[in-house]
C-alpha cells in the first residue's frame, strides 16, 4: 500500500471515534455495566437504519466517558489513528451536551480533550481546533446555556457546529445561539442536508451565517443551490461511509462524489463516526478511488479542499499545501 496523502479532517465527531475494545476499557475503569459481552458483541450492533438508529447507540455508549482522563484518552486515540491515516490538521467535533445530561461537568469534557490535543503537534505532527457542537433536538435555550457554560474555555473551541437528528430540528431554531457564538470570536460551521431537506441547508448559511456545511449531499436536488455553493466556493464535509452506513446512499458505487466535484463545489473527504462507520478518513480515500475509480488527481484535490477549507492560520495552510505539493510530486505517495 502506498502512503496516504497529507489532508486534514474537517468533521469528525470525538464520541463517534470511541472503539468497541476502549468502551469496554473505560467502563471496567469506571465500573460501568455495558449491555454488551464484549467487543465482538457490540460490533455486530453496528447496523443501522437511518441516523436515529445510530444516534441511538452513539449516545447510549458515550455512559462510559466520565473523567478528564476518559476524554483525554479517547481524544489521544484517535489523534494516534489519524497520524496514521495522514492527517496533518484536525478540527474535531464535540457534544457537551451528551455528557452534561449525565452530570459530568462541561468543563471535565473540555479539559479532557483539549488536554490531550494540545500535546498532539509535537507528537503526532497534527494540529487541531475543537468544535463545540449543540444538539439541534434539545431547545434552543439549551444551546444558550451550554455556550455560556463553555465561557470560561472559549479560548480552547475555535467554532460551534449544529449535529444530532436532523430532520425536524431545521437550522433557524438556534440564530440567537449563533448570534452569540459569532460575537464570541467563535467560527460558525452546522450539519444540513445529510437527511434534511437542500431548504436546511440555504437556512444554515442565511440565517446563521455558517462558513461551512457539514455533508450537504442533498444540495443536489435544487440546482441553483448547487449553482450557489459553487460559485460562494462553500466548503462541504462530505462524509461517504458515513452516508452509506446510515442509508442516506445505497452503495459506496453509487455516491454522489463524483458529480459533486464535476459541479465544482469545494468538497472535503472525512470520516464522521469511523470507529461506528467502517473506516477513518484515509480508509474513505480508499474507498473512492475502489468504489468510483476517483483518480490521483481527483483525491489530490480532495485533500487541497480539505486544507483550502479548514480554519488554519495562513502560515499554517501555506505549510500543509506545501506538503501536499511535495507528496504529490513524490512517486508512491497517493490515496490509492
Ligand atoms: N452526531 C454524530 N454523528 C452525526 C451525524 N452523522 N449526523 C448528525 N449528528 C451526528
Ligand atoms: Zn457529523
Amino acid at each position: 500500500m502506498r502512503h496516504p496523502l497529507p489532508k486534514a479532517e474537517l468533521h469528525l465527531h470525538i464520541e463517534g471515534t470511541l472503539e468497541p475494545e476502549l468502551a469496554f476499557a473505560l467502563a471496567e475503569r469506571n465500573g460501568i455495566d455495558l449491555p454488551y459481552a464484549g467487543p465482538d458483541e457490540l460490533r455486530a450492533a453496528y447496523a443501522f437504519t437511518d441516523l436515529q438508529s445510530f444516534l441511538d447507540l452513539y449516545y447510549q455508549l458515550t455512559a462510559v466517558l466520565l473523567t478528564e482522563q476518559d476524554f483525554a484518552d479517547l481524544a489521544d486515540a484517535y489523534l494516534a489513528r489519524a497520524a496514521e491515516q495522514g492527517v496533518r490538521h484536525a478540527e474535531i467535533f464535540f457534544d457537551p451536551q451528551a455528557h452534561t445530561a449525565r452530570g459530568v461537568d462541561i468543563g471535565t469534557v473540555i479539559r479532557g480533550l483539549s488536554g490531550a490535543l494540545e500535546h498532539s503537534r509535537e507528537r503526532y505532527g497534527l494540529s487541531t481546533g475543537l468544535i463545540l457542537s449543540f444538539l439541534r433536538d434539545l431547545p434552543a435555550e439549551d444551546a444558550l446555556k451550554t455556550l455560556a457554560d463553555a465561557g470560561p474555555y472559549l479560548d480552547r473551541i475555535s467554532a460551534v457546529g449544529l449535529d444530532s437528528a436532523e430532520v425536524g430540528h431545521p437550522p433557524a431554531k438556534f440564530a440567537e445561539v449563533y448570534a452569540a457564538a459569532r460575537d464570541a470570536g467563535l467560527r460558525l460551521v452546522a450539519h444540513a442536508g445529510e437527511e434534511g431537506p437542500p431548504e436546511y441547508i440555504t437556512e444554515a448559511l442565511d440565517v446563521l451565517g455558517v462558513e461551512r456545511i457539514d455533508h450537504g449531499i442533498r444540495c443536489l436536488e435544487d440546482p441553483a443551490l448547487v449553482t450557489r455553493l459553487a460559485a460562494e466556493q462553500i466548503p462541504l464535509t462530505v462524509c461517504p461511509f458515513s452516508n452509506v452506513r446510515l442509508r442516506c446512499v445505497d452503495r459506496l458505487e453509487d455516491h454522489p462524489l463524483p458529480q459533486m466535484l464535476a459541479a465544482g463545489l469545494l468538497v472535503t473527504v472525512n470520516s464522521d463516526d469511523p470507529s461506528y462507520f467502517g473506516g477513518y478518513v484515509e480508509d474513505n480515500f480508499q474507498g473512492l478511488h475502489r468504489a468510483l475509480g476517483l483518480t490521483d488527481s481527483q483525491l489530490e484535490r480532495l485533500a487541497r479542499n480539505s486544507f483550502l477549507a479548514s480554519f488554519v492560520d495562513d502560515a499554517r495552510r501555506g505549510e500543509l499545501l506545501a506538503e501536499l505539493d511535495a507528496a504529490a510530486a513524490a512517486p508512491g505517495v497517493s490515496a490509492s
